[in-house]
């Protein structure tokens, strides 16, 4: 029987969400649209089975099929990367992220990362997340002239807190990592270097980024922003004991059994990944990055670091309205059909649940097919609903522009 048989409410709301996807404009710089084929294999039967431990090396017997859907997703993984090890199996970003941690560190043991507050992610020391409880983090910070990585501020934050581990990657940073800046601190204060490209991975293997290897002892990433993949966690590595502890931490460290039907959601994803196309893509989503904020910057509005190098912005309201915040603008371009999400600008006087920006990007409208000349009509959505945000017929009116101009763009198949 099909879903909408069974449980027609829970099948109304996703065909619902289908169309809220389908008849807006997705600027959330961490989110993508799959293809049919990711989801095809995300929903099969390999949701059914227990297959705790690794290929060859199972807990629970019927397993055949599942080492070679693994070893298959694995193979792709290093590939991509050009690595030698990759470990598929972490439920989420934050858990790969936790189980390079405990590979990488003891409890108690110090690392260096980036605040949330100034582009880091939760799981990069903030207070009530996992790696504050257990490990100890220090930070380092952006210049605030450049509003780029200040790496005087690595490199003394390194000298004193002798971090074992220092994190680079982030959640909100629109600019190019330079990977062997940072192991070169590393190597100076005897840390590990974890490069956490969750937000850029796609780029980095479309050739759009600079690659974390050799410089990363550990990359970590997530599979659903860039690298347009089920909803999950990677680890990789090239140095052969750290991913024996890898191993070991992701299981039995971390997690049970597998979550085998988006492992092989993510074979699938990693497959689309290598072809040529997706080069293409990674280099389109830059291109149309760098045209919206182009685009924005000429309707008056402030981009920090004063530009972007990969898929995403932080955009500073203030300077087009200084009464411009972060919570309202998310408030009135969703009303308007433009989903984004409100991101605090350094060392923004305006509270988190507040802040005077939003962050932008281009990865999911360009999975839809736009290019760089969309971009302008996609700015101009925005500026108009900002503008209008205390006016909800001007709101419902941009919504319906929104959903025509979306409607030209075709979600994947
Ligand atoms: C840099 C970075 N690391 C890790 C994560 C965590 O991923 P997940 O939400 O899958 O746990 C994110 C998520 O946004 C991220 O931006």
């Amino acid at each position: 029987m099909s879903l909408s048989q069974t449980d027609p409410q829970i099948a109304e709301l996703i065909s619902l969400e289908q169309k809220r996807q389908a008849g807006t404009l997705e600027l959330i710089a961490s989110e993508n649209h799959v293809s049919t084929a990711v989801m095809e294999a995300a929903g099969t039967v390999l949701t059914n089975k227990y297959a705790e431990g690794y290929p060859g090396a199972r807990y629970y017997g019927g397993c055949a099929y599942y080492d070679r859907i693994e070893n298959l997703a694995i193979d792709r993984a290093k590939q991509l990367f050009g690595c030698g090890f990759a470990n598929v199996q972490p439920h989420s970003g934050a858990n790969a992220n936790l189980a390079a941690f405990m590979a990488m560190m003891k409890p108690g043991d110090p690392f260096l990362g980036i605040n949330l507050s100034s582009g880091g992610h939760l799981t990069h020391g903030m207070k009530l997340n996992a790696s504050a409880i257990f490990y100890k983090p220090a930070f380092y910070e952006l210049d605030p002239q450049t509003e780029t990585i200040d790496f005087k501020s690595v490199l003394a934050k390194a000298k004193e807190h002798k971090p074992r581990v220092i994190v680079c990657g982030y959640s909100a940073y629109p600019r190019t990592i330079d990977f062997a800046k940072f192991r070169e601190i590393a190597d100076e204060v005897g840390a590990l270097l974890m490069a956490d490209v969750a937000h850029i991975a796609g780029l980095i293997v479309g050739g759009a980024h600079p690659s974390p290897f050799p410089h990363a002892h550990v990359v970590t990433t997530t599979t659903h922003k860039t690298l347009r993949g089920p909803r999950g966690g990677l680890i990789l590595t090239n140095d052969e004991q750290l991913a024996k502890d890898i191993n070991r931490s992701v299981f039995p460290g971390s997690q049970g059994g597998p979550l085998m039907h988006i492992i092989a959601a993510k074979a699938v994803a990693f497959g689309e990944d290598l072809k040529p196309e997706f080069k293409q893509y990674a280099q389109q989503i830059v291109k149309n990055a760098k045209a919206l904020a182009a685009a924005l910057q000429a309707k008056g509005y402030r981009l920090q670091s004063g530009g972007t190098d990969n898929h995403l912005m932080l955009v500073d309201l203030r300077a087009r309205n200084a009464d411009f915040t972060g919570a309202d603008a998310e408030k009135a371009l969703e009303a308007a059909g433009i989903i984004c999400n409100k991101n605090a600008i350094l060392n923004d006087p305006r509270p988190p649940k507040v802040t005077s920006g939003v962050r932008l990007g281009t990865p999911a409208l360009t999975t839809r097919g736009l290019k760089e000349a969309d971009m302008s009509t996609v700015a101009a959505f925005i500026d108009r609903a900002l503008l209008a945000k205390d006016d909800a017929g001007s709101l419902e009116k941009i919504r319906q522009e929104v959903a025509d101009f979306a409607g030209k763009f075709p979600m994947p198949h």
